[in-house]
């Protein structure tokens, strides 16, 4: 049967949570608060204005509505600058290898990404092509572990969500895939995405037989 396939960006096919993570520590040390790894790693997944008021929260520091909207702007701009040197090299291990494969077979792929850059960033590593469809953070009202993104992801490929399979790194998006009734490839941890029906380090270690087992399921 005809499986859908929907692809996260961010820690799934490059690794941007990096460029995130230098964006969101310099925002925050600059009005006064701490950010750690750690913390970066709970906004896996979480939208722009999410991550901020979740800093705010964590530093116990609150804004105007002025002062809200300028440090968006900013941790955006900051963000951009590294995005903007990105080019194919930044591609994770062996992502190109299953697209390819999908495309071969004749199973359509989706984007399903919280990010507002996630087009952009597509066309700077020279991947926009390869996708069906795009869903992102300017076509959802609500963030992952809502799962709307993978809703409307389905919808546009025109696959039932049980026959889809979505490959994330974040826990708030196993969540929403597992909400979703869809297949849930964890990307990263086993310790923090033990939710997922099946957790890999990165794509070297998904071989091509697997993803036959997961199309003839
Ligand atoms: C992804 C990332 C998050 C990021 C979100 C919004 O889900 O994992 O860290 O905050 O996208 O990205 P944006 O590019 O719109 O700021
Ligand atoms: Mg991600």
């Amino acid at each position: 049967t005809k499986k859908g396939f929907i692809f996260d960006l961010d820690g799934v096919i490059v690794d941007t949570a990096k460029y995130h993570f230098l964006a969101w520590k310099k925002l925050a040390n600059s009005v006064g608060v701490d950010f750690t790894e750690a913390q970066n790693e709970q906004l896996k997944g979480v939208s722009r204005k999410k991550s901020l008021e979740q800093i705010l929260e964590w530093g116990d520091k609150s804004l105007s509505e002025e002062e809200f909207i300028e440090l968006m702007v900013l941790k955006n701009d900051d963000y951009l600058s590294y995005v903007d040197k990105m080019d194919e090299n930044e591609i994770l291990p062996d992502v190109p290898k299953i697209l390819n494969f999908l495309i071969e077979e004749g199973h359509p792929i989706a984007l399903g990404s919280a990010s507002k850059n996630a087009r952009n960033i597509l066309e700077k590593v020279n991947l926009l092509s390869y996708f069906n469809t795009i869903v992102d953070g300017n076509s959802v009202t609500k963030g992952k572990p809502n799962p709307e993104v993978f809703f409307k992801a389905a919808k546009a490929l025109k696959v039932p969500p049980k026959d889809c399979i979505v490959f994330e790194d974040a826990r708030a998006g196993i969540k929403a895939a597992n909400l979703a009734g869809m297949i849930s490839i964890g990307i990263g941890q086993k310790d923090v995405l033990h939710e997922a029906n099946y957790v890999f380090n990165d794509f070297t270690e998904i071989s091509i037989d697997f993803i036959k087992s997961l199309i003839n399921n």
